[in-house]
């Protein structure tokens, strides 16, 4: 560590873990400008938890966040290590916390890291608090996480100019968004652009439902098809699975998606004249500068993490409920599964063909 703190200074830490986003460096600023204000020195622990086995924990000044609000990625670095695969890891995770003597630990993460940090308060009494960020939005107890406003705009972006080529060639042209096992973000940034068909992991979609909406769309003099498809999407021809990923898992057991959009388009071409296209989003979702309501969010968010360490309000994490910041307690992560609604699908297949 680069610096030591006068004596009695009171001190925490900030991680960001698990896929990054954009937003993140709003939040790390957020949390170090409000923390160094209440008189804390701040630490910035890199790669996620795994900064503690490596020693990469050193302090942040206001210097090191001055400028990054509205720069993409996170400056304290990511990685999706879990220190909670091993039992000696945590050991070693608690004594290491421990001769840190920290205040407070702020833990920017997704449901993996979240979900890390509410083991660090249960089992290792470190005092921790949450901040949710994912572009999946798939955090239980807040409407929205850090990054997913970005995420929606930039695939909006991008399936705006497939529109216009889609359109000039006749293609059917499939898109694959993220999200995991969530269809937030196929189903927003389906629903923003104006595709004509929409598959998520929520809904059940038939082989001929997808032909029968491009052949309905030719009937319009409609020749080109835009169908947004959310990576855990499944396609079904009766009750046979024809199309969808589920293979590798990474350190937390999850599964490591991506590919589903190819089978679909080799699926639908073996049924069609049209030219099938498939355009996979991939990783551009998850970076470029922060829409104005991240940086919102992530910098009241911040704010608020540091007033529950003041108030020693440990074991919540900072949520988003009906526009206003509230705190939670972290045994609500799982509290069910956050997926898409129902009637968010209700409303988009309206606009199907
Ligand atoms: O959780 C964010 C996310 O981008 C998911 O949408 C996606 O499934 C996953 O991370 C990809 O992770 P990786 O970058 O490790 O392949």
């Amino acid at each position: 560590m680069k610096k030591k703190t006068t004596k009695n200074q009171k001190r925490i830490a900030v991680l960001t873990g698990g896929g990054d986003c954009p937003g993140l460096n709003a939040a790390i600023r957020s949390v170090t400008k409000v923390a160094q204000k209440s008189g804390y020195q701040v630490l910035g622990v890199k790669y996620g938890f795994r900064g503690f086995f490596d020693d990469e924990v050193s302090e942040l000044t206001h210097k090191d966040v001055s400028g990054i609000l509205s720069r993409g990625g996170t400056i304290l670095k990511s990685s999706r290590f879990n220190p909670f695969a091993k039992k000696s890891d945590q050991k070693f995770l608690a004594e290491k916390i421990k001769s840190l003597n920290l205040d407070g630990l702020v833990v920017i993460g997704g449901d993996g890291s979240l979900g890390v940090a509410k083991d660090c308060y249960e089992k290792l009494k470190v005092p921790v608090i949450g901040i949710p960020k994912t572009i999946d939005n798939d955090v239980c107890g807040t409407d929205y996480t850090i990054g997913f406003h970005t995420a929606v705009s930039t695939a909006v972006d991008a399936i705006d100019k497939l529109h216009t080529t889609a359109e000039s060639h006749d293609f059917v042209m499939i898109v694959e968004v993220m999200g995991r096992h969530s269809g937030y973000l196929a189903g927003y940034a389906g629903l923003a652009s104006g595709a004509d068909f929409i598959m998520v992991p929520e809904k059940r979609v038939q082989i001929k439902n997808l032909e029968k909406c491009i052949r309905d769309r030719k009937k319009l003099n409609k020749n080109s098809t835009i169908i947004v498809v959310a990576e855990d999407a499944k396609l079904y021809d009766g009750k046979k699975q024809v199309a969808g990923t589920d293979t590798v898992h990474d350190s937390y057991g999850k599964i490591k998606l991506g590919g589903v959009g190819w089978m679909i388009k080799k699926c639908l071409q073996l049924r069609l004249d049209h030219e099938v296209r498939c355009t996979v989003l991939g990783h551009v979702q998850r970076g470029g500068e922060p829409v104005a309501f991240d940086r919102l969010l992530a910098t009241q968010m911040g704010y608020a993490a540091v007033g529950a360490i003041e108030s020693k309000k440990f074991g919540q994490y900072t949520v988003y409920e009906s526009g206003q910041i509230k705190l939670k307690s972290l045994k609500k992560l799982h509290d069910g599964k956050k997926r898409l609604s129902p009637e968010f699908y209700e409303v988009a297949e309206k606009f199907f063909v």
